[in-house]
């Protein structure tokens, strides 16, 4: 069969904070799952990424640390790239576009669509900030959404409806900036004339039969609303400069020029291979296959907008082939938010749990053609009942059987018994199934199909009983553990994909070939010696589990706890009351005790002792010379020993304890009103 050639993208992530998981269900995993099928039917193909490190969502998070929006793209390239290589996504190039070659090729791009006739210039009416002095562009405002009417709309797209927005046409618009409503001003900026576009698009995307149904509807819905006029320039200081004289303070729309990174992006990879014409062989040849992998929001922008403008280039781009969009994925039964700190982080993830189980979990449940969930408790039973229970279990009870009564060495029978076969006849049936949803980009049905062929194994391993077998016919017995590896053998090629760095400990432990080809999956080879062993996967505990639930909730932001509060005092019982600052003098450990410390403190002239329940976030000596607020009238108390004197006045959140301090120099004993 010929080679296909194929050139895979995952959308460029903003580059304005760390790698989540949403991201990784949304574009990552879908192709870097997709690219090692690819390769393991040998086809030529590369995978390509990055970031898109301009637009207001990178300029917005560098206002609010003070820093150069250079620094954040940098930043957090750097850490998108750590964080998908630590769950083995396998990109051949993960660029960024502030990097000099990108915003050559994008102004080259413009300069094209200008020249010929595709884009215009044009004054309007924006919306500007008086206090800032700035026009206020995509993210810098928010409103109410013109066609759904749902809050929080942005200026350039509602998260709600998925519609593109005109700022001007907001309800409500409020700035980001100075949470002012804006004045309207008047502007100058270029327009892509999409109507333009419409014909050729039309009959361009009619030849699209095969594209995933929930990615036609947009489009089609779009397209039969009109296509109307897009501004591709902003009034900004942090983009690709406009490349036309008097126009500083204006650069090219984030979304005009961030999907010619994949482009830059890819000469970018060539450039490092040492051959800097490599991209050509597949940007600018009509055979190769271009498949963008991006999330539901992103499909007009790769759909509509980015072939237009790779229509009317001076050399002959190709056209995305295939534009697979996943929807949306939950957490915990509500919808993601990185700025209420509502999701799970790659970089968090990885400290408690291996990079596969994630890949499984998000592959066996991802949002291919409707929104999907991410349940920790869920997690926890898919790994479980089906990583450990099934497939772990299979390799586990053949290893360990294997080992015991045949040192680990097992020759194919002569003849296979109608159950063996009939086994193996299903499984082979299902490995072209599951070639066939890989292929099609689903991969929730091949992890599903997969754990099939596991579960038939573990069910003719009950079934054929080895461990009676042994001691009556030990040639069955073996028939069963070679049918058993030999299943084991398929599901790592197979199941390879999803988890590779799994599947390659199980063929290390059978002494299998490094290299994992799809053409070896029908050779059954003559005996199986399985190598040292080891356990594939790990269970889950309900504690790992209720430690991450609690981490969600701890470090959520913006949730408005309901504070429940005391009953109401009179003015003669608070006067009851003597706070005073005090000075601490001395400061150790009370023995046998991880909470309390003991403190010797000094109100004005006057000492005393007190003990204080707050060692899980102080060192003593840390406290020593401290000036603290105390209440000192309450009747001395005995806690372990120790008489204390005054009660220490601390601000507790979640189990974390932090001292009350007056704000400016006050002598001990000041009292407290
Ligand atoms: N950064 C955009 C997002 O996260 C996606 C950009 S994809 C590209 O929604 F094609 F424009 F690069
Ligand atoms: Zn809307």
């Amino acid at each position: 069969m010929k080679k296909e050639k194929l050139l895979v993208t995952s959308a460029l992530t903003y580059a304005n904070g760390k790698l989540h998981i949403g991201h990784v269900a949304g574009s990552y995993l879908n192709a870097d799952i997709f690219v090692r099928y690819q390769k393991l039917i040998e086809n030529d193909v590369i995978y390509i990424g990055g970031t898109d490190d301009y637009g207001t969502p990178i300029s917005l998070k560098a206002e609010e640390e003070g820093v150069s929006p250079k620094v954040i793209a940098e930043r957090y390239n750097q850490s998108m790239k750590k964080d998908l290589e630590g769950i083995n996504i396998q990109l051949d190039n993960f660029s960024g576009t502030s990097r000099p070659r990108h915003i050559e090729i994008s102004q080259d791009f413009f300069t094209n669509l200008l020249e010929a006739g595709y884009v215009t210039k044009k004054t309007l009416k924006q919306l500007y900030d008086k206090k800032y002095k700035r026009f206020l562009a995509d993210r810098y405002i928010e409103g109410i959404c013109p066609h759904c009417k749902a809050e929080g709309a942005r200026g350039d797209q509602c998260d709600s409806c998925g519609k593109l927005i005109d700022a001007i046409n907001l309800i409500e618009p409020k700035s980001k900036i100075s949470g002012k409503t804006p004045v309207i001003k008047e502007t100058t900026h270029w327009y892509l004339n999409l109507p333009k576009f419409e014909e050729e698009l039309r009959t361009w995307l009619s030849t699209k039969t095969y594209w995933k149904d929930n990615v036609r509807n947009f489009i089609f819905s779009w397209l039969n609303e009109g296509l109307k006029e897009r501004a591709i320039t902003r009034d900004l200081n942090w983009g690709v400069p406009i490349p036309l004289e008097n126009t500083k303070g204006k650069v090219l729309y984030v979304w005009f020029e961030a999907p010619i990174g994949y482009i830059s992006s890819t000469q970018e990879w060539a450039e490092k291979k040492g051959k800097p014409d490599l991209w050509k062989d597949y940007w600018l040849n009509p055979e190769t296959k271009l498949i963008h992998f991006l999330g539901k929001d992103n499909i007009p922008f790769h759909t509509i907008i980015w072939p237009s403008v790779l229509m009317k280039q001076k050399e002959p781009y190709i056209l995305p082939y295939d534009v697979p969009a996943n929807e949306f994925l939950n957490l915990e039964g509500q919808k993601m938010s990185t700025s209420r700190n509502w999701t799970v982080w790659v970089e968090d993830f990885l400290k408690y749990f291996d990079g596969e189980y994630l890949r499984f979990y998000l592959a066996a449940n991802a949002p291919e053609s409707k929104d999907s969930d991410f349940y920790w408790k869920d997690f926890q039973a898919k790994i479980n009942n089906e990583l450990n229970n099934i497939l772990g279990n299979l390799a586990n009870r053949t290893f360990i059987f294997a080992k015991k009564y045949f040192d680990g060495k097992i020759s194919k029978p002569d003849n296979l018994s109608e159950y063996s076969k009939k086994t193996l006849k299903e499984a082979d049936k299902l490995a072209g199934y599951i070639g066939k949803s890989y292929n099609n980009y689903q991969v929730r049905k091949a992890t599903r199909l997969l754990m099939d062929i596991a579960r038939s194994g573990n069910k003719y391993f009950d079934e054929t009983q080895p461990w009676v077998e042994i001691k009556n016919n030990k040639a069955k017995a073996e028939e069963t553990l070679f049918v058993c590896m030999e299943l084991l053998r398929i599901i790592s090629i197979l199941y390879s994909p999803i988890i590779p760095k799994s599947m390659k400990k199980l063929r290390k432990m059978m002494n299998l070939n490094k290299k994992i080809l799809w053409k070896n999956l029908g050779k059954i080879p003559g005996k199986f010696e399985i190598g040292k062993v080891s356990q594939l996967f790990q269970k889950i505990e309900d504690s790992e589990i209720k430690k991450q639930l609690e981490l969600l909730k701890a470090t959520q932001k913006g949730r408005k706890e309901m504070i429940k509060h005391k009953e109401e005092i009179e003015y003669d019982d608070f006067s009851k009351l003597e706070f005073r600052i005090v000075k601490i003098l001395e400061a150790g450990k009370i023995e046998k005790s991880n909470k309390l410390i003991k403190l010797k403190i000094s109100i004005g002239g006057e000492e005393r002792t007190a003990v204080a329940g707050i060692s899980q976030s102080y060192e003593p000596e840390g406290l020593i010379g401290k000036k603290v607020a105390m209440l000192i009238n309450l009747k001395p108390r005995k806690v372990m020993g120790v008489e204390s004197q005054a009660m220490i006045l601390s601000a507790e959140d979640d189990g974390k304890f932090a001292v009350l301090v007056p704000d400016k120099e006050v002598k001990s004993g000041s009292e407290i009103l």
